[in-house]
């Protein structure tokens, strides 16, 4: 029986953003070990990182595609690969890993368009290989506590939703100004490197996936305004969403919201209540039950869900953050990728991570706004 697994990583060299946190994150619970990468395209700096991570020499590669064939050719080779580079390179690397039956974990948004996401779902099938989005906030506790409570019917059947994802740190490229912010990589502008939208396809695929995750509710069409003040990608987006229930609701998402850091907040609301969750106070979720005083849940407490406190890292009034909320996908992730090598047989609630399916969907939402904004907020179906 394996109780551990040995992953590798295409992307995340030592300056990159997200790949730390991936790398932090998928050590919490001590299941699986960085065993090989490929972290950059620049052959000195993937050996830096490599020895960094005191990995083989023959396991740091200066291409994914002869890392996804060593790999899978070697008896001891990776079970999973984490892909943290730009959106550009998500399909190609993705399929490359799946050709050689190797599971794959995906950064968000999982490719350019519907097309590209239909074949990687087709060929995971195909190859028995395991596949996961990585949508980091459906990690989050109070996230997972949400969706207990609204599959519970605690706050009855879901009307409506208003969710928005407030940024400002591109704000000078709508009114050149003076640059006092800490930037993102700036490859998020380029339509060549993040595709068809900048800030839909950045932070409003965050909404759509939290909102879908919480609720359980798919999106049948949109309509959305998209803002991109002379820039060739949006920047801003106000969107009117209708889910498959017939309930209505509206996204925001922005870069250029001046005073706002990375202000997800989603608020579901039902026919006997609503429930609120704000990222950046992340420990608690806001509970109003008609005709009550809304009550403030705490993260680990003992009247949380089970299907929350499964996923509970650090005792409650510790804060728990993004790199937690990145760990709980991998918890899920690496326990039912254990039981897929062991070959034991899935219990209900053992694949609560985001999947291809998902990664799916997001890239189908991306493409309805930016067609949408194109005729001027027309209703676009999913
Ligand atoms: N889930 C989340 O909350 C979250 C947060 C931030 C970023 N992301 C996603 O993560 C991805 C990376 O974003 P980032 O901000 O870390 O970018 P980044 O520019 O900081 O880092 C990208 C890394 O990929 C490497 N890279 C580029 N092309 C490569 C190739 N062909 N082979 C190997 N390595 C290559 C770069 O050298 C760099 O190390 C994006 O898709 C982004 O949308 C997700």
């Amino acid at each position: 029986m394996r109780e551990t697994l040995r992953y590798g990583q295409v992307g995340g060299s030592l300056d990159a953003f997200i790949g730390a946190v991936h790398r932090i994150s998928a050590s919490f619970d001590g299941r699986a070990t960085l065993t090989a990468g490929c972290f950059s395209g620049n052959a000195e700096k993937n050996r830096r990182c490599g020895a960094f991570f005191h990995l083989g020499e023959d396991r740091i590669y200066d291409s994914y595609e002869a890392m996804a064939q060593a790999e899978a050719a070697r008896a001891d080779g990776i079970d999973f690969v984490v892909i943290s580079t730009p959106n550009s390179t998500h399909y190609e690397i993705a399929r490359a890993f799946l050709t050689e039956g190797v599971n794959v974990l995906c950064e968000k948004p999982l490719c350019f368009d519907v097309a590209q996401a239909e074949e990687l779902r087709r060929l995971a099938a195909e190859k028995g290989a395991m596949f996961c989005v990585n949508y980091s906030y459906s990690g989050c506790g109070m996230v997972k506590e949400a969706r207990a409570l609204i599959r519970r019917g605690v706050i009855g059947e879901v009307i409506n939703v208003n969710a928005e994802y407030l940024q400002e740190y591109l704000v000078d490229d709508v009114a050149a100004g003076e640059d006092t912010m800490v930037k993102l990589s700036s490859w998020r502008k380029d339509p060549a490197v993040a595709g068809i939208s900048n800030c839909v396809g950045d932070i409003g695929s965050h909404i759509e996936h939290t909102v879908a995750y919480m609720t359980g509710l798919k999106l049948r069409r949109v309509a959305a305004k998209l803002d991109y003040f002379g820039q060739p990608l949006d920047l801003n987006a106000n969107i009117l969403v209708e889910f498959d229930n017939g309930a209505h609701g509206v996204y925001c998402c922005s870069q250029v919201c001046v005073g706002h850091m990375n202000g997800l907040v989603v608020r579901v609301f039902g026919t006997k209540g609503a429930i609120e969750w704000v990222q950046e106070n992340p420990n608690v979720l806001y509970v109003t039950l008609k005709g009550q005083p809304t009550q403030i849940y705490n993260r680990g407490m003992g009247y949380i869900s089970d299907e929350a406190r499964a996923f509970n890292l650090l005792p409650s009034g510790h804060p728990e953050g993004v790199y937690e909320a990145f760990a709980n996908i991998y918890r899920a992730w690496i326990g039912a990728l254990l039981k897929k090598v062991n070959g034991q047989p899935f219990a209900a609630g053992d694949c609560d991570f985001p999947t291809v399916e998902d990664g799916l969907n997001g890239v189908r939402f991306i493409h309805a706004c930016v067609e949408s904004g194109r005729k001027d907020a027309a209703w676009v179906e999913l």
